[in-house]
């Protein structure tokens, strides 16, 4: 059984990990390929802050938090471990601020202790009239992403820099589509946009807190955000639906700088460090299913697992045991496996 990840990101890698650990045992030999043509530290996943936060308003898809939950309790699990470091993972508090009341978020029962902010907590942000406090994770794509590869590494998955031009030149049994933003280069899908980030990396270590804030009249996404890392603190706060353009932007540049240094006017004594601009993939939901592709008389199966929008890391661990429970229908459908594992 050969099966092809495309996409090495944060989606293709936790996917082939979860693949390789839950099936390894079941089906010998299981040869998993990893092919892309962007590795870490170059990759969408690389450059996100990393904050555990879904949307505020996840249109009431209820699979979507079910993978969102999956997420944050696995990474807990991982916390008190040794290896919570080089995975790039610790614990974060901080605030969401609004301009004006709005209903609870989906996930506060998900992340820990989650409260309205007091009237003394807002005295801290003027112009903000409304928040919450609660405490979640990050999760460094810069740390993780090396420590998915040398796990992968170990149990034997090869890597190919390449870039696909179409599935018929896989020859896999199983394809996992894991491409993010550009999965519409292979085969289009007019449900995938690009949504335009712009950050600023400065050190600024006196800055503890996440602070996100949510001005209804820019769009919830386009407003200023602040998000301190374990070594650099990341400033942003643009969201272009539908812009490619991975160039950094000086207009945008301007816009965060501000916005973020008025938010907290300490900043202005921090260092810049660094500058990045990514495309989020986002789409309506996230596409995880199946779909067999043929090509002339030879077919093969893929699993879809692309469109995590600006939640990538928030829902990456749910989506990847998702897409391992496809992979052990497909076994079983070939007589190759009896029965998929227990669901963990
Ligand atoms: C500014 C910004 C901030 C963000 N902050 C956060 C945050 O705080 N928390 C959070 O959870 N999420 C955040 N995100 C979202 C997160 O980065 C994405 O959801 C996530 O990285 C998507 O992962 P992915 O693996 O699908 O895509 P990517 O990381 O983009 O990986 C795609 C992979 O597919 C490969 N590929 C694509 N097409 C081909 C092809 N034809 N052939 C070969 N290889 C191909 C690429 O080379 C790459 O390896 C942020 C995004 C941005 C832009
Ligand atoms: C926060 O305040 C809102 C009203 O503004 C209330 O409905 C909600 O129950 C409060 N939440 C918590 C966690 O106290
Ligand atoms: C991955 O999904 C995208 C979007 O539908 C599609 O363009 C591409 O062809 C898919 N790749 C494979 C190998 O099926």
């Amino acid at each position: 059984m050969r099966v092809a990840v495309i996409g090495a990101g944060v989606i293709g890698l936790s996917t082939a990990l979860c693949i390789c650990d839950q099936y390894h045992s079941v089906i010998q030999p299981l040869e998993i390929e990893v092919y892309a043509d962007r590795y870490t530290p170059l990759t969408t996943s690389d450059g996100a802050a990393g904050l555990w936060q879904p949307y505020l308003d996840d249109k009431e898809n209820t699979q979507e938090r079910v993978w969102n939950r999956e997420t944050f309790d696995y990474l807990c699990g991982h916390l008190n471990s040794p290896e919570a470091e080089e995975m790039g993972l610790f614990l974060i508090s901080g605030y969401n601020l609004f301009t004006q009341p709005v209903p609870e978020p989906p996930w506060k029962d998900i992340v820990l202790g989650f409260r309205n902010l007091t009237l003394k907590e807002l005295e801290l942000f003027p112009g903000y009239s409304y928040g919450w406090f609660n405490t979640a994770l990050i999760l460094e794509g810069k740390s993780y992403l090396p420590w998915l590869t040398q796990r992968l590494k170990k149990r034997g998955v090869k890597f190919f820099h390449k870039k696909i031009e179409s599935f018929q030149e896989m020859g896999a049994d199983v394809i996992i589509n894991c491409t993010g933003v550009r999965a519409g280069d292979l085969q289009p899908d007019p449900g995938l946009m690009p949504g335009r980030g712009q950050i600023i990396k400065v050190l600024a270590p006196w800055v503890k807190h996440f602070v996100l804030t949510h001005d209804l009249k820019s769009g919830i996404y386009n407003s200023p955000y602040i998000i301190p890392g374990s070594k650099l603190v990341t400033l942003g706060g643009i969201f272009q639906l539908g812009n490619w353009n991975e160039e950094n932007n000086p207009k945008d540049h301007k816009s965060i700088w501000e916005n973020c240094c008025k938010l907290i006017p300490s900043l202005q004594k921090a260092t810049i460090v660094d500058e990045w601009s990514g495309l989020r993939p986002v789409r309506y939901t996230v596409r995880l299913e199946r779909e067999v592709v043929h090509h002339g008389s030879l077919k093969s199966e893929v699993i879809h697992n692309y469109g995590h929008g600006g939640f990538g890391l928030t829902i990456h661990w749910g989506c990847a045991m998702e897409a391992a429970r496809i992979f052990g229908r497909i076994l079983e459908e070939k007589k190759l496996a009896q029965s998929p594992p227990a669901r963990l």
